[in-house]
């Protein structure tokens, strides 16, 4: 492995239990941008401290799930440490062993979200964990990974990037940090000195609003406000549409009977989708609710004259989705309906105009000036407002189900899932 010289603030994040003026902190937390270097500096440190420390002891890695644990630890860490210490990996057990300096400590995997860890992580003693990406596990599994630091010296590694400013962990650790003894560092990109000035500026686009703040600068902030305040008639509406670029056309729906239907039909070309049509029914502003039947005959209406490859239908529309298959004409598909990873891209897209809107499609570009975050304190977790959602909803699901080959040019080498 070919190290870049080590920034001093990844070298404070390896070193500080050796350095007399943070030897006594209980615990560290790195938080900060997107490839500021943290997981890797906390990672070398960690066995170095441990290794240095302890002997036949246990330890822990966690990340979110083990898969995501094994892809950004523990498989770069073996070349991270090559020559310095010696890994033996039992990746289908979920464990490590390390040897170094007649010390030997066994490394024991772990993934906040996966069921079974919860489990496997209650029963046993540690000397330390390494949380990876800390903010994206549940606070029950981080509370009982950290109880099971029992043994005499034990120290809490922590690394995330910032969330909501209401997140748990934000108020319970960081706010929080001189209580809990905690050494607190906050990393920018400008703390990994690997990072090329192009790939820092690829970055940097991908990400908008309040994504931007937390994964480029780096700070716990609440989601309030417009969803998509980037959205700009001048930028993103059209009045004439050539389709002599177009690969596929798809359509999306939410659906709903008593809230609001809403399907767009979407051109996909190389680079960039257009919504050229749509159809949206208010049953309650109308005061008659339609039957999955008229609703079919709405989306039959709709794609008249387009070949559609895919329709893409809210997952939890199951009798919406035996009628359009019973009638045998369209290939239809459950959307994926992860709601703050399809907001983020959606933001991505529209912040680099590869969605526009035709100007026929009055619901959406209404929705558009409509859909908010909810910003009330309560919330943990960022949320958006119900209301004014549905045209919405069906273009994150477009996005979130046949745009992802036009995202991969922006998130190339780790966009975060
Ligand atoms: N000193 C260095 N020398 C060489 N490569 C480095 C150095 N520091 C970091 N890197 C590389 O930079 C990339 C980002 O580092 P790392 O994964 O540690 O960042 P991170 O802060 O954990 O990012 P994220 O928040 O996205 O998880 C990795 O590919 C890592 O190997
Ligand atoms: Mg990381």
């Amino acid at each position: 492995m070919m190290y870049t010289e080590l920034s001093p603030k990844q070298l404070k994040s390896m070193l500080w239990w050796a350095w007399d003026d943070t030897r006594n902190y209980d615990a560290i937390v790195c938080d900060g941008s997107v490839r500021s270097g943290k997981t890797m500096s906390m990672t070398i440190g960690f066995v170095l401290w441990s290794m240095k420390n302890f002997h036949a002891e246990n330890f822990a890695f966690c990340g979110k799930t083990i898969d995501s644990l094994k892809r950004n630890v523990i498989t770069p860490m073996q070349k991270w440490l090559e020559g310095i210490v010696k890994i033996k990996v039992n990746l289908s057990r979920n464990y490590l062993d390390i040897k170094m300096c007649g010390h030997m400590n066994r490394y024991y995997f772990f993934g906040g979200k996966d069921e079974s860890s919860y489990q496997l992580i209650q029963g046993i003693t540690l000397a330390g964990v390494l949380l990876d990406e800390v903010a994206l596990m549940p606070r029950s599994f981080v509370e009982q990974a950290l109880a099971r630091c029992s043994v005499t010296g034990s120290k809490l590694w922590f690394n995330c990037n910032p969330d909501s400013s209401e997140h748990w962990f934000y108020k319970e650790w960081i706010q929080k940090r001189s209580e809990k003894n905690a050494l607190h560092l906050h990393f920018t990109m400008d703390d990994n000195y690997s990072l090329a000035a192009d790939v820092k500026q690829r970055y940097e686009r991908m990400y908008t609003g309040v994504f931007y703040d937390r994964y480029i600068r780096g700070l716990w902030v609440l989601a309030e406000g417009l969803v998509y305040p980037m959205f700009d008639r001048n930028r993103h509406v059209i009045k004439n549409y050539d389709n002599s670029a177009v690969i596929d056309y798809y359509i999306s729906i939410d659906y709903g009977t008593l809230n609001p239907c809403s399907m767009g039909l979407w051109a996909l070309e190389k680079d960039k989708a257009v919504r050229i049509r749509e159809y949206y029914y208010d049953g309650r502003r109308k005061n008659i609710q339609k039957t999955d039947e008229e609703y079919y005959q709405a989306l039959e209406q709709l794609a008249d004259g387009y070949p559609i490859r895919h329709v893409f239908v809210d997952p939890s529309a199951a009798s919406f989705i035996t009628t359009i298959k019973r009638h045998g004409k369209f290939r239809v598909r459950k959307a994926n309906n992860s709601v703050i990873d399809g907001i983020r891209n959606t933001m991505t897209l529209l912040e680099n105009d590869r969605i526009l809107i035709c100007e026929c499609c009055q619901d959406i570009l209404r929705e558009f000036s409509l859909y908010r975050w909810d910003d009330k304190k309560s919330h943990e977790k960022d949320t958006v407002i119900k209301e004014n959602d549905h045209a919405m909803d069906d273009m994150r699901y477009f996005v979130n189900s046949a745009m992802g080959r036009i995202l991969k040019e922006f998130c190339r080498n780790g966009g975060k899932e």
